[in-house]
């Protein structure tokens, strides 16, 4: 149970070898010891993740999680729950996908959709049901500025983001009264694998700063957060921004 001083106990990171999921670990680590579930599929760099976050002073527990296998999310959250209670669940598992394949493939958008859509709006009805029959919990899910108006350079991944993004808003609105919140984060470009070897979008922030606005973000209560916290004037800008005027932005 998150304390009255804010303090978590327990973590869950549905994508655990995310390199925004890990730096928010590392954030919470800092602050005291806890338990922290690394759901992901079974790589090297989740049994690294392991090692580094058990260095760092957690108690890990790792469960096998899959986003392209439908029965996965049920068994995950089934087993992270046996260990305890989960008092914040960080669900950051995504692909950005390749925007030219995407333009043509219509079997990798199926895919793209479902790690990005789908898998997350049935992680997240798992995780608030188990959330409510414990009578606490925040969700953090992370969603993208590239949901807030998808642009045609990447249509496919901002379009799987703002159905997440929906998803997640709506989950939030029916959780008022459970004792279960919702925080949906907005990010930029972040420099971690997902963007590696692209060059930096304006305004590019670190892992290290999206798990700050994370742990703050749940400590204050927030519903949303924009990392950097520009983004979210930036962005209203540019979602009223006209349509013949935004198609011509080099973005
Ligand atoms: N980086 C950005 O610029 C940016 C901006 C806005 C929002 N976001 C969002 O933030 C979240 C975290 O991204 P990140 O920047 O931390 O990138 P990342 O380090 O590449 O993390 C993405 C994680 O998703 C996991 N994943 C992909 N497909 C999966 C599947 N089928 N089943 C289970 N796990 C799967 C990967 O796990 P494996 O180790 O198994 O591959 C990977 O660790 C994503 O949802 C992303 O869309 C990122």
């Amino acid at each position: 149970m998150i304390d009255a001083l804010g303090s978590v106990g327990s973590l869950l990171l549905v994508g655990g070898t995310s390199d925004i999921a890990v730096a928010t670990a590392r954030r919470y680590l800092a602050e005291r010891p806890l338990r922290v579930v690394v759901a992901a599929r079974d790589t090297p760099r989740r049994a690294a993740v392991a090692e580094e976050l058990a260095a760092a002073g957690a108690r890990v527990e790792v469960v096998d999680f899959d986003a392209d296998d439908p029965g996965s999310p049920a068994k995950m959250v089934a087993q992270a729950a046996a260990g305890g209670d989960i008092d914040v669940a960080v669900v950051a598992f995504g692909q950005l996908g390749d925007p030219e394949l995407l333009r043509s493939d219509a079997d990798a958008v199926g895919r793209l959709a479902h790690v990005n859509y789908v898998a997350p709006a049935v992680v997240g009805t798992e995780l608030a049901g188990r959330m409510r029959a414990q009578g606490h919990g925040v969700i953090v899910a992370l969603s993208s500025v590239a949901g807030e108006r998808p642009r045609a350079s990447n249509f496919v991944y901002g379009s799987s983001k703002a159905g997440l993004d929906a998803f997640y808003s709506g989950l939030a609105d029916s959780l008022v009264g459970s004792g279960v919140s919702v925080l949906v984060v907005r990010p930029g470009f972040v420099r971690s694998k997902m963007t590696e070897g692209l060059a930096d979008a304006p305004l590019a922030t670190t892992p290290e700063a999206v798990a700050d606005a994370i742990v703050n973000g749940v400590r204050k209560g927030r519903h949303t957060v924009w990392v950097p916290g520009v983004m979210r004037w930036v962005m209203s800008g540019l979602r009223h921004t006209p349509r013949a005027i935004f198609r011509r932005l080099p973005i």
